[in-house]
């Protein structure tokens, strides 16, 4: 079932984070919604501007419609990760999206909010909420790259303000994260500090955490060990999602650990089986690994086993 990524923070709000994890293909999608259902998770769809141009948008589109088929007993929301405008637009007419992001942070202040408020506006006509980003997280996204030295963190007062002038319903703060394998490259951990004082401007607003991948030691490892060059890949401690969470971080974006997931799987698999070509063999194998690792984390978001609660919130 598709709900509204609202009715979705609502329940979690203060008590755990929903886990938005970004789809590009049949496997992954099968696996995330395993690994929802086993934990009992609701969770948030979210597809990028690169997954939508990767195939073609309808074939994602198609894709989640055939799961929620597949998997009735699945609770969840899409999103767009990461869109400009035009995206936004595109998302918004198509009617398929519960929210969507409007990532002007590369703007300046005045700019990120105009584009924000054009973005907003247009969304809320059509009764889909908007996430929107204030700072600047280092890494790659989409075509632009930052580095960590370039990175700033959200400021609490403008984010205040920025909320307040654009009306967008949460809000993607730089707290120190970055997008990526390569995270915390100089000496910062998380800044809960810049949460802390944006809920204490605005009670009870929803944030997001992008950058969030833990990028899992034990992965890495044997991705190198299997042929990888993944030296000094380092990620979030994943026991700082729950407490970002009681801090009112409600969405948590996890990206890069899929892909270190379907890289292992496909490291091995090989290296082990160098006899295979076919297809389905190790799409099975990683099916399972993925479903596996998305019920572990979000054991760890807190998202788990509170399926049947959300539905059940869902007049
Ligand atoms: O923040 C970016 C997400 O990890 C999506 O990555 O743009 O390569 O699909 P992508
Ligand atoms: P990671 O690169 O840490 O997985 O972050 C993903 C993300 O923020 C998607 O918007
Ligand atoms: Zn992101």
């Amino acid at each position: 079932m598709i709900i509204t990524t609202n009715q979705l923070f609502e329940q979690a709000y203060g008590k755990y984070a929903i886990g938005a994890y970004n789809i590009n293909n049949a496997e992954q999608t099968m696996g995330l919604f395993r690994g929802c259902l086993d934990s009992k998770a609701p969770f948030i769809i979210q597809i990028s501007k690169g997954a939508r141009n990767y195939t073609n948008k309808l074939m994602l589109e198609s894709m989640i419609r055939a799961a929620d088929q597949i998997f009735p007993d699945a609770v969840f929301a899409v999103h767009l990760d990461h869109g400009d405008e035009a995206a936004c637009y595109d998302c918004i007419k198509s009617g398929f999206y519960s929210s969507v992001m409007i990532d002007a942070s590369h703007e300046d202040f005045e700019g990120n909010i105009a584009t924000t408020k054009r973005v907003v506006d247009a969304a809320h006509a059509k009764g889909i909420s908007v996430e929107a980003e204030l700072g600047q997280l280092g890494g790659v996204e989409e075509d632009i790259q930052v580095s960590e030295d370039k990175a700033h963190l959200t400021d609490p007062i403008q984010a205040a303000e920025f909320i307040e002038r654009t009306g967008c319903d949460s809000l993607a703060c730089a707290i120190g994260t970055s997008h990526g394998a390569f995270k915390f490259a100089g000496s910062q951990g998380l800044h809960f500090e810049v949460v802390e004082a944006i809920q204490k401007l605005k009670p009870g607003y929803p944030l997001v955490m992008h950058g969030s991948s833990s990028v899992p030691q034990d992965e890495v490892e044997r991705i190198n060990a299997a042929g990888g060059a993944l030296k000094g890949a380092k990620g979030v401690d994943a026991n700082q999602y729950l407490p970002a969470a009681k801090l009112g971080v409600c969405k948590i974006n996890i990206d890069t650990d899929g892909r270190l997931v379907w890289t292992r799987v496909h490291r091995e698999f090989f290296r082990d089986k160098p006899e295979v070509f076919d297809f389905r063999p190790i799409g099975i194998v990683f099916m399972d690994e993925y479903a596996k690792f998305i019920a572990s984390r979000n054991v760890l978001l807190g998202s788990a086993g509170h399926l049947d609660e959300v539905r059940a919130s869902i007049k």
